[in-house]
Parts: C-alpha cells; sequence; structure tokens
C-alpha cells in the first residue's frame, strides 16, 4: 500500500468507521452502559440511549446486538427517519420480515403478532432499536405504548431500545408521552472523552490499523484534543485529515500545523 497509510506504518485505514466490534476503544462507561442495556432487554424492559452525535453510540448498538446470545434475542434494527406511523410501522414490518402492506391498525396487529408469534413458537424474546429516534414525529411515539402492549398489559414481549440525540429526552419527557416513557427501565447517557481518553483513543486506532508508533506528536495530540473536544467522529475525520496532511507535506509525524489545516478542510 504505497500511500498515506503505508507511510506511517499502517497496516489498514486508521480511523475507519469500519470498526469491528472487537477492536472498539475499551472505555468502562462504553460497559456500564452495554450492561445496562442488556439487563433491560433481559427483564424484557424497553430503555432509551441519549448522547450526542458521535459520541459511540451506533457502533455500542453493533456491540449489544453483537454480545446478546443469538438463541434468546432476536433484534431488529430501525434507523428512523422522518416517517407518518404507518411509514414507521412499514419500516419495522419490513426490519422484523413480516408483511408490510396494510392499513396503520392492521400494521400494528400484525406486529404484535409477529412479536407473539417470535416468543411463542421459537422462545426468542424480540427487541427493536429505534436508531436516531430523535427524528420521531412526536404523534407517532404513542406507537410504541401499543407495540409493547399484550394482553392488556399483563405480559411483557418486546424490548424497544429508543436510541437517540439530545432532543430525544425532550421528546420523552413531554406529558402526553409519559404512558411510554414510564415504561422505560433505564435512561443511559454517553459523554464526550477526557483530554488523556481522547489521548489513548488517538493511539488505539493507530494501533488497531497496524501503527507500532503514533504518528501524531504532543503538539499534534493536544490539538486534535482542544478541536474535537473528545467526539470520537470528529477525532476520526480529524486525525484521518490529518494523516493526509502530513503525508502530503511530506512530514514524518503529525503536528498541530497539519491539524490547523485539516480543520479547515473539513469544516466551515
Ligand atoms: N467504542 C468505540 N471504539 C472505537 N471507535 C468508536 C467507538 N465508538 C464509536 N467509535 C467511532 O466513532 C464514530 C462515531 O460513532 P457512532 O457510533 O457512529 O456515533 P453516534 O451513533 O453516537 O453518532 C464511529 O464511526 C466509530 O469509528
Ligand atoms: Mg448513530
Amino acid at each position: 500500500m504505497n500511500d498515506w497509510r503505508s507511510h506511517f506504518g499502517f497496516h489498514t485505514t486508521p480511523f475507519t468507521r469500519e470498526l469491528a466490534v472487537a477492536q472498539r476503544f475499551p472505555l468502562p462507561m462504553f460497559d456500564e452502559v452495554l450492561t445496562a442495556l442488556s439487563r433491560a432487554v433481559d427483564q424484557r424492559g424497553s430503555a432509551a440511549l441519549v448522547a450526542p452525535a458521535g459520541t459511540g453510540k451506533t457502533a455500542l448498538l453493533r456491540a449489544l446486538v453483537d454480545q446478546l446470545p443469538e438463541a434468546r434475542y432476536r433484534v431488529h434494527y430501525v434507523k428512523v427517519t422522518d416517517l407518518s406511523k404507518r411509514d414507521l410501522c412499514r419500516e419495522i414490518a419490513v426490519a422484523c420480515g413480516a408483511q408490510p402492506a396494510g392499513s396503520f391498525p392492521m400494521l400494528v396487529r400484525r406486529l404484535q403478532e409477529h412479536f407473539l408469534s417470535t416468543l411463542a413458537d421459537d422462545g426468542v424474546r424480540p427487541v427493536l432499536v429505534l436508531d436516531d429516534s430523535h427524528g420521531l414525529r412526536p404523534e407517532v411515539l404513542g406507537i410504541f405504548q401499543i407495540l409493547t402492549n399484550f394482553e392488556m398489559d399483563s405480559r411483557l414481549v418486546l424490548s424497544v431500545l429508543f436510541v437517540g440525540q439530545p432532543p430525544l429526552r425532550d421528546l420523552l419527557r413531554q406529558p402526553a408521552h409519559e404512558a411510554v416513557t414510564r415504561r422505560l427501565v433505564h435512561l443511559a447517557t454517553l459523554r464526550l472523552l477526557s483530554r488523556p481518553e481522547s489521548h489513548r483513543y488517538l493511539a488505539h486506532r493507530c494501533t488497531i490499523a497496524g501503527a507500532t508508533t503514533i504518528p501524531f506528536d504532543p503538539g499534534a495530540q493536544e490539538a486534535v484534543y482542544e478541536i474535537a473536544c473528545g467526539n470520537l467522529r470528529a477525532t476520526d475525520q480529524l486525525a484521518a485529515k490529518a494523516l493526509e496532511v502530513a503525508h502530503d507535506a511530506g512530514a514524518a509525524i503529525v503536528d498541530s500545523a497539519h491539524l490547523a489545516t485539516s480543520r479547515r478542510l473539513l469544516w466551515p
């Protein structure tokens, strides 16, 4: 690989979104959230994970799916977009492998039957993950009260995980949605990395891409933290761009000037 990657001793592309679950950056915060969400699902409850964009929510969901035993759970992942009740139910039906046709009441009934039969026939617990739930239209939230209500609320069948950015918290707080919010057994969050964590994160992402030395000098590492403020996605974008910039300048290591240039090339 005769390009910027090999120039800095990488075997694969560093700072990529294509991150294997096993190569995640280990942090107690991630483990705590994973444990809390697995526990919620284990008791067939629903839960929410609310954190800013780029803090690792979707990556954590992949780890959760990976860790839930396939023999006991069937996880359906839906990325929420601005949809009506009926269209969202259709999306959920597609994710579940149910027929996505019919009126809204019919779709809801079909989904409930689908979740019930998953549990009854196979003994497998259905889990519905709604990523980017902050994009749910307020009037749509009510369907989860219906979808999680079985036999006049006497049976727990479906777990729903609402995952999204901070506006999701406001959505859940609205009095109109109290019936849904009352069903949540846990509210988790993720924070930005601290300065030392950001430095360790940089080193981790370089190491898993095959580098034996970290090609960011101390000033560059500081600059990454100052600019990205511990946001994982911003850190990735910035670090990847800085490697390109430093390579194009013929530098052996990334310094803070390369970071300043990268910031200008990435963000207005
Ligand atoms: N635990 C982790 N270890 C390493 N990198 C991570 C981890 N979590 C997230 N990332 C990186 O940060 C980026 C943003 O994470 P993502 O899960 O998409 O954030 P969110 O869903 O909160 O917007 C991802 O592209 C991934 O490369
Ligand atoms: Mg995400």
